[in-house]
């Protein structure tokens, strides 16, 4: 979603503030601009569309060691130039970029246009400028501060002053925004990826926080006034940016990761000659494992359904009461939060707003709650306190996909962990152990001969629905897959437990509705395969996702795909997602979608 990204210092504020946009493209945006402060003016530059526009229309040699840069996804105003970020005061000496959502706008405008004031967009950003402007008598960082005290809503804002070459002002409330510091400058971002290719070493902004940044650092406040200090943090290396090297996109390049993360997040976690599995990072006792009461997870799209893999794992291996709830629905429906109980927070950016905020909830609530997060140093991570890092490496697609995987390895470690306490035997903890340690392998073996997936994508391209399902966790792989043939593709399609399909979604199948079936070899193959049966019966052509060496399968597949088995049927997710990640990429190849940057879709999704 939107960017932010701020730069003092003694260089040429354009080109590293172009650089650094492009390195938040991948959150997904739809226009861009920049301010750069010089000869006691700002200008601004606005364009939609891509960064690279942005680009054309700024001077290379533009002057102006100040500046701020945004990108935008439209919330408030449709996407237009007059719309796009930086916003001005009506004397254009006062530059705001904003992320987040003034939720007082109308009131705000209202009482501002009583006064005089010209709006110029139908944003609710362009509030904040004209009311610093009213609180403005010479001092930047109070007169931030005081229109912030007539706001409500969220925000992560940078504000640059006419009269204040050299000085940019930040604050932040539910929307993240980093101070980096280099050598003699200083930057700010809402992600640190945008600043990590200048700088590694970064202070956090928590919420209700302001900052005034120069060249020679930054000094640090509560909105209140009120000293606060933080400790320099220096980025993790897997922040460096990654490019999308031999491949055409950043999807692919991530789905082939996959041994690698799996690899990553797995080391050092799953101990077999134990029977079991340590995640340091949960920072829990024996004796508080054995004493949960149950395990919820929260959590958005594909890491909800990560979450629905995740929690069959507690209860199999653990015997836990657990269950899995998209976070958005969980926060605002007052839940039940039993102070006995473990919450987890699973997301793959940390940022997402709506994850945040049942983390929120349920910490007013008195509850635990920990993260099962990839983006190290973020705010569900920060917020949470204790979890464990998913380590699947930045992730530049809007689709998620290794992320996925590394989250359902590291809720399957929670599982085993939980499990040898509570419930498992040495022996079964250490053959669970030895077959989740096996899946990179067999990853690696699977996308070196991933199957039929050109026949899959034959069959699909040209379908005008098409259903998925499955049963137990294949019916998370199927939400999965669905979902990747929705954001990459753009096709109408649906996932279903497969024996629900009779309770009504049957009606819709005939010979034009492929049905792709997740059936590995568990307790539920048997049942499946009928399910498949009643569809074919219906006219219905069948793509089959099995085990290799199931013989029964392919005979009622149009197209079979068999993926290397496993013993474990809970392990099994980690090996059947895959060639549906494949089919949803090669699908929107042949539909000419735009990949890495689906429409109307954002990376991370800071607004509810
Ligand atoms: C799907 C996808 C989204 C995210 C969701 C949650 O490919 O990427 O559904 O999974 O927006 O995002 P995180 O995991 O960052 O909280």
């Amino acid at each position: 979603m939107c960017g932010i990204l701020g730069y003092v210092g003694p260089r040429a504020a354009a080109p590293l503030l172009l650089e650094g946009l492009r390195r938040l493209e991948y959150r997904g945006y739809d226009s861009a601009g920049l301010a750069l402060l010089h000869g006691g003016a700002v200008t601004v530059t606005r364009r939609i569309g891509p960064v690279t526009s942005l680009a054309e229309a700024v001077d290379p040699a533009a002057a102006g060691t100040t500046g701020l840069g945004h990108t935008r996804w439209a919330t408030h105003g449709r996407v237009t130039e007059a719309n796009a970020h930086p916003h001005l005061d009506g004397a254009e000496r006062i530059a705001v970029v904003h992320n987040g959502i003034i939720e007082n706008h109308a009131a705000i405008r209202a009482l501002l246009e009583g006064e005089g004031v010209r709006f110029r967009s139908d944003t609710d950003t362009e509030v904040l400028p004209h009311l610093i402007r009213k609180f403005y008598q010479g001092d930047p960082l109070e007169a931030v501060r005081a229109a912030l005290h007539a706001v409500q809503g969220t925000y992560g804002i940078a504000v640059l002053f006419a009269d204040h070459p050299g000085v940019v002002i930040a604050a932040r409330n539910g929307s993240p925004l980093v101070v980096g510091k280099g050598d003699g400058e200083t930057f700010i971002a809402s992600d640190p990826q945008a600043i990590a290719g200048f700088t590694r070493h970064v202070v956090y902004l928590e919420d209700r926080e302001i900052v005034r940044l120069t060249a020679e650092g930054w000094e640090l406040t509560r909105l209140d006034g009120a000293a606060v200090t933080h400790t320099v943090e220096v980025l993790a290396e897997e922040l460096v940016w990654s490019d999308k090297g031999e491949f055409h996109h950043h999807m692919l390049k991530e789905i082939h990761e996959q041994p690698e993360s799996l690899r990553r997040c797995l080391s050092g976690r799953v101990v077999p000659e134990e029977g079991g599995a340590r995640l340091g990072g949960f920072d829990l006792t024996n004796r508080e494992i054995a004493t949960i009461s149950r395990v919820a997870v929260v959590g958005c799209g594909t890491s909800y359904h990560a979450g629905v893999v995740g929690t069959a794992a507690m209860e199999q291996l653990a015997r836990l009461p657990a269950y899995a709830e998209v976070a958005s629905e969980f926060r605002y429906r007052n839940p039940v939060v039993d102070p006995h109980a473990l919450f987890l927070a699973v997301s793959q950016s940390g940022e997402t707003a709506d994850t945040l905020g049942a983390v929120r909830e349920i910490q007013l609530k008195g509850g635990r709650v920990m993260g099962v997060v990839n983006a190290v140093g973020s705010s569900i991570a920060r917020q949470c306190g204790r979890g464990v890092y998913v380590h699947s490496g930045p992730e530049i697609a809007v689709a998620s996909t290794k992320a996925f995987t590394s989250q359902v390895a590291a809720l399957l470690v929670a599982a085993l962990m939980f499990g040898r306490t509570r419930h498992l035997g040495a022996e079964e903890g250490r053959r669970f152990g030895e077959d989740l340690l096996a899946v990179p392998k067999l990853v690696e073996a699977y996308l070196a001969h991933p199957g039929p997936i050109a026949q899959a994508v034959e069959l699909l391209s040209e379908a005008p629905f098409v259903f998925f399902f499955g049963r137990g966790v294949s019916q998370a792989v199927a939400m999965e897959g669905a979902l990747k043939l929705k954001e990459v593709a753009y096709l109408p399609c649906m996932a279903y437990p497969a024996a629900e399909m009779k309770h009504g979604p049957i009606a819709l199948i005939d010979a034009s509705t492929p049905v792709v079936a997740v059936v590995p070899t568990d307790g539920m193959r048997a049942k499946t395969l009928s399910n498949v049966q009643e569809v074919r019966a219906r006219g219905a052509r069948t793509i089959l996702v099995h085990a290799e060496g199931d013989e029964d399968a392919p005979a009622l597949a149009d197209i079979s795909i068999p993926v290397p088995r496993t013993r474990s049927a809970l392990v099994s997710p980690l090996l059947t997602v895959l060639p549906l990640q494949l089919i949803a990429y090669q699908v929107g190849i042949a539909l000419g979608r735009n990949i890495d940057r689906p429409r109307n879709l954002a990376k991370s999704v800071t607004v509810e």
